[in-house]
């Protein structure tokens, strides 16, 4: 006989044992319409550029762009998330290149709603693309970035983008009060559909390097840092009170950002507002995973789609992701 009290009285492996009852007791799944794809957009044709941090992501124009809006649509990715390399002589202090109806951002919306008008279309709301100094918004003497002179460019870039057709305006720069403002002046224009996915929680990461080398905006930001808007990396609380102020704000959606080291985050978000919350796989999350895997230390299919899994698990309704392509590739193969 068995002595029961030295072998397991529960044993959980056997609903592990077997494929079925493995899937059967399965709790999340991703799918690739959970996904939304970052991509980099350069004026001009037939132009495609290597990002040397981000191996495998390119700048494209417009044209190279159609290419990777098909894909997005074959193989279930709702959305693209637009972000601009503006040339060197576009950028100002003032960043008016922001809000110009014949930007590139209101050029490139346009002609992909055109093309391909059920793809969701994100554009970031923010400065830095525009910025001689690198900073989300207008600055001081002294380099601070200002709040409220800063809404007032980032409305009317808001509005240029609601105006050329973006679906959802994301504004990532973490200045108070600018979903009220973005939402009244997209109201007052007429944009009642255009939804706001609001940057609530963006944590001033380390891990926006290679971004910042993808958009360019790295040499002009230079030794500068954003720790007087984005978040400490050191708090959770605070994160839970600036979702809520843009919840209250009128913000759709709501982001947490960086995604795999703030899962916590997503978490209680998720469980304490119970809205739509999305979070951003960033650059350097892509870097560090691209870079393992193509040293051949980790098997790049297997871990991307676990990272991916564990958003979902946290709580996330979607993910920015630089594998959204692939990963839905995968899912559906
Ligand atoms: C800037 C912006 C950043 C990212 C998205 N929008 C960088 C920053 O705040 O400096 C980062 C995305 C990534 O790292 O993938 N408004």
């Amino acid at each position: 006989m068995f002595d029961l009290a030295r072998f397991p009285r529960k044993r959980m492996r056997r609903m592990r044992r077997d494929d079925f009852s493995r899937r059967l007791m399965r709790e999340h799944t991703l799918t690739s319409a959970d996904l939304i794809l970052p991509v980099f957009v350069l004026d001009g044709s037939n132009r495609e550029e290597d990002i040397v941090s981000m191996p495998g992501v390119k700048r494209l124009s417009l044209d190279r762009l159609y290419t990777v809006a098909e894909d997005c649509l074959r193989l279930g990715v709702p959305a693209l998330a637009l972000f601009p390399v503006i040339d060197a002589p576009l950028k100002s202090d003032g960043a008016e290149e922001a809000f110009n109806p014949d930007g590139l951002v209101p050029r490139t919306v346009a002609a992909l709603k055109a093309r391909f008008p059920e793809l969701g279309i994100i554009t970031d709301v923010a400065l830095d693309p525009y910025t001689s100094h690198g900073q989300d918004g207008l600055i001081d003497v002294s380099g601070y970035v200002l709040n409220d002179e800063t809404i007032a460019v980032l409305t009317r870039q808001a509005e240029c983008h609601a105006g050329a057709g973006a679906d959802i305006v994301a504004p990532s720069d973490m200045m108070d009060g600018r979903i009220h403002a973005v939402r009244e002046a997209l109201d007052a224009a007429g944009h009642i559909h255009t939804r706001i996915l609001a940057y609530s929680a963006k944590y001033a990461s380390s891990f926006y390097g290679p971004f910042r080398d993808a958009v360019g905006s790295a040499a002009n930001l230079g030794a500068g840092n954003k720790y007087t808007y984005q978040m400490d990396p050191a708090n959770a609380d605070e994160a839970l009170w600036e979702v809520g102020l843009d919840l209250q704000e009128g913000a759709d959606m709501v982001m947490v950002k960086p995604g795999m080291p703030y899962l916590d985050i997503v978490r209680s978000v998720k469980e304490t507002y119970k809205v739509p919350t999305f979070v951003y796989q960033v650059s350097g999350e892509y870097a560090m995973l691209k870079a393992a895997a193509q040293n051949g230390w980790l098997n790049e299919r297997a871990c991307v789609l676990e990272s991916l899994l564990g958003f979902k698990r946290a709580g996330a309704d979607a993910v920015l992701t630089y594998f959204a392509l692939d990963a839905a590739r995968w899912l559906t193969a």
